[in-house]
């Protein structure tokens, strides 16, 4: 069995997905679950862009011990220096820097020759390696790039330094057999490439990241980058749980390990989704609300008989816990507990007892409380920043026949001030409201509702991204009503414009990239 490495992106490339800016608090949230994941590589940020960025990258490489924590840098010295100075403090930090190889980027994007570049690479990396051993090299834009000048580039780094070399598809542009056929090249044609590590970086541009993914492991490669739920710039990124459990079910193709423990796939998609506001669609492979569900009465005629007539994975692999644990308003402190332990939140008894509090709320709501339904109330409770605006009260009028009105009352800094407004609808009523009260100017971006689990009492999961000064947020909330749960998501956006501000880090650095 070769052993593929796992390298997570999600905090970085992932974090470019239109509408996503993630608080240095979040991406340790997300950072620590990864970490539980198992994960080999963590890549936490691109530290010269932003303030913001440095910091969340410094604290992830200063705070988890269990994961190598990267940094990404251009090919040059300052980049590389921030990137140093982030995760130095970190468990074997590598220095992640990247150069265009590609005709069409060298010449429009870059402005300079092959030559030019290939020097620029290798002296990055020849920079880079004076901090740390662990260098990698991207060459962006591989898969449109000349074959034989990459590995030229691939050489010259590897003889500079760099310990892994990575071939992006950039653009998401690559088939899978012509990706395995380049792959091949690069390894016949590299005359120092078993000095390094080859990996690979798809995009899904035509949906075929994945495909891409493992015909490279199978043509050589023994790395690969990835993102929780393939989130990531444009059609996002290779999903992580699509080639670790590729890997794993067709183990009679792939004689490939990972160490990714897979039973935490799902609690870690779903803290992605939350935090980063970006909904996983129902069929989505392995995390897909609907990617064990089935409909059609043949196929659940033959489950009963045998799970593995319509299953391929065993749910639980994924930590998709079975009906049996389902609970409700007769579950005490303890099922609570043994539930969240089991989910892998280990919590506090101060907290434990505020989310017992919600728990039993929302029980006198909803009959069946689900494991989704604990972990939104996990979140609500216990992941938020600290709020500068806390909803105390809200009424809302509608129906056929009547203008929609809104009374709500928030605490401002814990000064309570109320209004009504009305509006085309109760949620549009209801955010003029708050948009007054909380004296606040952001543009509505996103506003997405997703009903958590099954049936009419579900929660409402609701998310809303805000634009403010060129920062963008998004904010989530759940509630069996969706009015509150709109209004939730609402403030906590605001919440996180507010915190953004004070930190500093919601300054945006796209434009580097
Ligand atoms: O897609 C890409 O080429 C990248 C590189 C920076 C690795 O994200
Ligand atoms: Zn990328």
């Amino acid at each position: 069995m070769d052993r593929i490495i796992i390298f997570d992106t999600t905090l970085r490339d992932g974090e470019q997905s239109p509408g996503v800016s993630l608080n240095v608090d979040e991406k340790l949230q997300i950072g620590r679950q990864l970490e539980k994941l198992g994960i080999d590589v963590l890549e936490a940020g691109f530290p010269v862009a932003s303030p913001g960025d440095f910091s969340g990258v410094k604290r992830l490489a200063d705070e988890l011990k269990g994961v190598q924590v990267a940094a990404l840098a251009r090919a040059s010295e300052k980049d590389i220096d921030a990137a140093w100075e982030a995760i130095k403090g970190g468990v074997q930090p590598r220095i992640h820097t990247f150069l265009a190889t590609s005709d069409i980027h060298m010449k429009y994007k870059l402005r300079k020759s092959r030559d030019e570049v290939l020097e620029m690479a290798s002296r990055a990396v020849a920079y880079a390696a004076r901090y740390t051993s662990n260098v990698e090299f991207s060459a962006e834009d591989a898969s449109r790039s000349d074959l034989d000048f990459l590995c030229k580039v691939f050489q010259a780094v590897i003889d500079a330094g760099a310990t892994t070399v990575n071939f992006p598809d950039t653009v998401g542009y690559a088939i899978p057999w012509d990706f395995a056929r380049m792959i091949e090249y690069v390894v016949e044609n590299t005359p120092n490439i078993h000095k390094a590590v080859l990996s690979v970086h798809c995009h899904n541009d035509l949906g075929l990241a994945t495909a891409n993914v493992l015909s490279a492991l199978n043509a050589g490669a023994r790395q690969v980058e990835c993102t929780i739920n393939g989130i990531g710039e444009r059609a996002g990124n290779t999903a992580m749980e699509e080639v670790v459990m590729a890997i794993r079910t067709r183990k009679d193709l792939f004689q490939f390990d990972t160490s990714i423990e897979t039973r935490h796939i799902t609690a870690t998609s779903r803290l992605v989704s939350r935090l980063t506001g970006m909904v996983v669609q129902p069929n989505k492979a392995i995390v897909g609300a609907n990617a064990f569900a089935h409909e059609s009465g043949i196929h659940q005629d033959g489950v009963l008989k045998e799970r593995t007539t319509y299953e391929i994975i065993d749910p639980r692999d994924i930590g998709l816990s079975s009906g049996k644990l389902v609970l409700g308003k007769h579950s005490g402190r303890h099922a609570l507990k043994a539930r969240l332990e089991e989910m892998g939140y280990r919590l506090s008894e101060s907290e434990l007892d505020n989310v017992f509090a919600s728990f039993k709320s929302l029980a006198d709501k909803k009959k069946e409380i689900y494991p989704e339904d604990i972990e939104a109330l996990v979140a609500e409770k216990l992941l938020r920043i600290p709020d500068r605006y806390r909803l105390v009260y809200l009424h809302v009028a509608g129906g056929s026949g009547i203008r929609p009105t809104a009374t709500v009352a928030i605490e401002v800094d814990g000064q309570e001030r109320a209004t009504a407004c009305m509006g085309a609808g109760p949620i549009d009523a209801a955010f003029k409201a708050v948009e007054k009260l909380t004296e606040t100017r952001s543009n509505l971006l996103r506003f997405s509702v997703n009903a958590i689990t099954g049936g009419t009492d579900a929660q409402g999961e609701v998310s809303v991204s805000l634009e403010e000064d060129g920062v963008d947020v998004t904010g989530q909330g759940a509630d069996p009503d969706i009015i509150t749960a709109s209004v939730r998501a609402y403030l906590n956006a605001l919440n996180r414009l507010e915190y953004s501000k004070r930190k500093g880090d919601g300054d945006r650095k796209r434009a580097s990239l």
